[in-house]
């Protein structure tokens, strides 16, 4: 790990679930993502279903906080599903938002989960750059124990400086040692994760122009691919049929967990 920031060393910091700790709820939530985050994943219908407060209540000991002091300052957030129901494959191609959709269908029906997947880790900006996502995915891991495995569909945020690269390819560059040449993957690699697939439509996000130049500030005026910032991959415009169309991949990334 590189870090040269000051803080309190991750190792040594506590991480709590919500489970034990229902009182910190409303400050791990409060997190913030950094300010250049794409305001167009708002878009994202499947995100409706795990809203922070629904997952908080449905699945508490799935989300996990590690605390400077008392305050959280990093968040991980997982839900659990039951992988062989309805004859579910093992790595949808619908990534984030299938899993989603089954979260929810399970809690629904009240079917018992064996499978955890995160679906978001956020690290406070200022705490950034620090370690701090590898002491994250440990709670994780740990908080996840008894599921058959950690799934993570997995979003690259420094991908979006090159959208035009299929994310197999970008996936597969590798450093002179071997890891992942992308920060984040090559930080869950490092923390024992193995790059399983691609989810190739893994989240989607499908509205009129008029939202799309809402969120960026484009113009949306011609028909095809346009690069949009923060997007990992284009977003297909039809002036005619005045709609545009994001269709993002993530990487399958599984962790072991310790047997419950
Ligand atoms: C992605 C994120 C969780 C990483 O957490 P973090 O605690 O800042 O990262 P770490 O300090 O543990 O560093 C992880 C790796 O990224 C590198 N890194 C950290 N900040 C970096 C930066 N600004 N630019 C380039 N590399 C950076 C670290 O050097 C390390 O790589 P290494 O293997 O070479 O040591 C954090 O940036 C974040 O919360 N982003 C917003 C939410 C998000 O995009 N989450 C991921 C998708 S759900």
């Amino acid at each position: 790990m590189t870090s040269t920031r000051a803080g309190p060393n991750p190792d040594h910091m506590d991480t709590v679930t919500l489970a034990q700790r229902p009182d910190l709820s409303d400050a791990v939530y409060r997190i913030p993502y950094p300010p250049d985050s794409p305001r167009f994943m708002q878009g994202n219908l499947a995100s409706l279903l795990v809203r922070g407060r629904r997952v908080a209540q449905r699945w508490p000991h799935l989300v996990v906080a590690l605390l400077d002091g008392d305050r959280p300052v990093a968040r991980g957030i997982m839900v659990g599903y039951r992988a062989d129901r309805d004859a579910r494959p093992a790595l949808p191609d619908g990534g984030w938002d299938q899993v989603a959709v089954w979260a929810a269908e399970d809690a629904m029906d009240g079917v018992e989960p064996d499978t955890a997947c995160a679906l978001e880790i956020a690290v406070h900006p200022d705490h950034q750059g620090r370690g701090l996502s590898g002491a994250v995915l440990a709670a994780m891991r740990s908080a996840a124990a008894g599921s058959r495995v950690l799934l993570v569909p997995l979003r690259p945020p420094d991908k979006a400086a090159e959208p035009e690269v299929p994310l197999d390819v970008y996936a597969a560059r590798t450093r002179a040692d071997g890891l992942p040449a992308d920060r984040w993957l090559r930080t869950h690699v490092r923390a024992g994760g193995r790059v399983e697939g691609i989810a190739r439509c893994s989240s989607t996000v499908q509205a009129p122009l008029e939202r799309w130049r809402e969120w960026t500030g484009l113009p949306f005026d011609r028909d095809g691919a346009v690069v949009v910032p923060g997007a990992l991959a284009p977003v297909f415009v039809s002036t005619s049929h005045d709609v545009a169309v994001y269709v993002e991949a993530n990487v399958w990334v599984s962790h072991p967990v310790p047997v419950g």
